[in-house]
């Protein structure tokens, strides 16, 4: 099936996923992690443009909202998926979250 028109998925109830916390949802063998800075939801490939590290994996630092690549220490700016450290210097891929009926929802296409 080809759909052009853009997917949703769900993630979880959003009392699952309180500030501070992360989780990981995987979609067509992409993982995504999905965090909460503050009560604002940011979701991001888990995977770093560096060296496809598991970088929703690493340290998470809710009040600047970033998470540092556990391989090669990269910091990512979780709202714009952009690197503010070396060695990665390109951006990951983010998505957009939202909340429906109680429900943490990701736009994934
Ligand atoms: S794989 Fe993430 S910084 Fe190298």
């Amino acid at each position: 099936m080809t759909d052009t028109a853009g997917t949703t998925i769900s993630v979880c109830p959003v009392a699952e996923l309180p500030p501070g916390a992360r989780r990981l949802v995987e979609h067509d063998g992409m993982k995504i992690g999905v965090f909460n800075c503050d009560g604002t939801l940011y979701a991001i490939e888990d995977r770093c443009s560096h060296d496809d590290g598991p970088l929703a994996e690493g340290e998470f630092d809710q009040a600047a909202c970033t998470v540092e690549c556990p391989r090669h220490g990269s910091l990512f700016d979780l709202t714009t998926g952009r690197p503010k450290t070396l060695p990665a210097f390109k951006p990951v891929k983010t998505f957009a979250a939202a909340v429906v009926d109680d429900t943490v929802t990701l736009e994934v296409a």
